[in-house]
Parts: C-alpha cells; sequence; structure tokens
C-alpha cells in the first residue's frame, strides 16, 4: 500500500487551498460558467441569434461577442436609436451590415409580440431563428419591500414574465405552423 507522507499532503492541500482560493477571488464569472471555457465559433457561426436587450448593458456585450464568433444577429429593445448605434459597432463575418434592428415593447402584448416574431422569422427565410436569448429586462429601482409599488411589480412583471412568455408562444407556434419544432425551456 502507498502511503504518503503527511508532510507532503499537508503542503498539497495548501497548495489547492491557495489555488482554488485565487482562482475565487479572480473570477470573472460564476465556476459554472467558467468551466464551460470559451463558446466554440463552429457553434455559433452562421447561426441565427436574436437577442433582446441589446441596445446597451449586458446584451450589448453579447451582440458584439456574438458577431465576433460569426452569428447572423437579430437585435431588439425599444429605443431604435440606441439599436442602431451598437449595430454600428459589431464587426464579424455578417456585421455590421447583416444584422438586423428589431424594435419591440416585450410589454406591449400577445399580438404585438407574435408580429415581431413572424418579422424576425422573415428576416433569415432560409433558417429562422436558431437562437433567442431573453435577456431584456425591466429593472424596478433598488428600494426597501416596504416602497415596492403595485404600479413597478406590474411593469416587471409585464416585461420580465408576460413578454418572455408570449415571445416564446409566438415562436413555438411559428415554427409548429411551418412544419418544424422547437424547444422551449
Ligand atoms: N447587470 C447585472 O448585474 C445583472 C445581474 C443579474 C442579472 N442581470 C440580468 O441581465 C439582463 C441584462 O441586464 P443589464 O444590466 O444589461 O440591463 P440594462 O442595462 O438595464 O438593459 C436592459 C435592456 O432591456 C431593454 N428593455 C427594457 N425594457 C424593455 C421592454 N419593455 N421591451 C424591450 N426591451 C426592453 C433595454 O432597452 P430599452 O430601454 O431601449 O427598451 C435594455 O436594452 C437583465 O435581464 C438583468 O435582469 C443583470
Amino acid at each position: 500500500m502507498i502511503s504518503l507522507n503527511p508532510i507532503l499532503l499537508l503542503l498539497i492541500s495548501v497548495f489547492l487551498f491557495i489555488f482554488f482560493l485565487f482562482k475565487f477571488v479572480t473570477a470573472y464569472g460564476d465556476f459554472t460558467l467558467m468551466s464551460k471555457k470559451q463558446p466554440k465559433r463552429e457553434e455559433i457561426e452562421d447561426k441565427v441569434v436574436w437577442i433582446t436587450g441589446a441596445s446597451r448593458g449586458i446584451g450589448e456585450i453579447l451582440a458584439k461577442q456574438l458577431a465576433s464568433l460569426g452569428a447572423k444577429l437579430i437585435i431588439s429593445a425599444r429605443n431604435e436609436d440606441d439599436l442602431i448605434r451598437v449595430r454600428t459597432q459589431l464587426k464579424g463575418k455578417h456585421a455590421p451590415d447583416g444584422v438586423k434592428v428589431l424594435p419591440l415593447d416585450l410589454s406591449s402584448g400577445e399580438d404585438s409580440l407574435r408580429q415581431a416574431v413572424e418579422k424576425a422569422e422573415s428576416f433569415f427565410p432560409d433558417s429562422g431563428v436558431d437562437y433567442m436569448i431573453h435577456n431584456a429586462a425591466h429593472e424596478r429601482p433598488k428600494t426597501s419591500v416596504l416602497d415596492v409599488t403595485e404600479e413597478g411589480l406590474k411593469a416587471t412583471f409585464d416585461v420580465n414574465v408576460l413578454g418572455d412568455n408570449n415571445s416564446d408562444k409566438a415562436l413555438g407556434t411559428f415554427h409548429v405552423e411551418e412544419g418544424g419544432e422547437v424547444i422551449l425551456w
């Protein structure tokens, strides 16, 4: 039987502890995401990716990264001028010229979102939409629970829950009507 020197064991443990502490302190994302490593270009290139909330923040960064990996992008938010600004900054195989700007308001109801979905699907008729990233959100001001208003909560629900659900439903219905299938989760 192999017996490990206790001092060596202690040194290895201390080394591992310091190593993981360093990784934890310098991590730029959570460990689950980091373990996925870099996105693979072959999984993204030429795929149609629709990003909501792409006019600023995380959505804008996502648009930049996906464009650089060769995705065909559809970018959405309410403010068209901001979307156009983002489009001019995108660089990639299909960007900026191939990037489609699709302004929409996620709280605008089922009919309006169904029209937006039909438009999105028509941009790239050969493939339709391959991936949809529900990144847009209505951010309530950070307040104490005592100061949360009913109006603020309703606005959050309309965008973050109903908006995503209505566009998923419209996407699903569209694919089924076209004879295809869609997996929603
Ligand atoms: N930043 C963080 O630390 C953090 C942490 C955890 C999770 N998240 C989540 O990550 C996502 C992006 O965060 P972020 O910080 O980048 O957000 P953000 O800067 O506030 O951007 C929100 C985006 O959503 C769009 N949007 C808002 N209301 C909309 C509506 N009714 N219809 C369509 N688009 C709408 C905004 O554009 P318009 O105003 O032009 O519509 C904007 O493009 C959100 O879902 C957020 O909850 C963020």
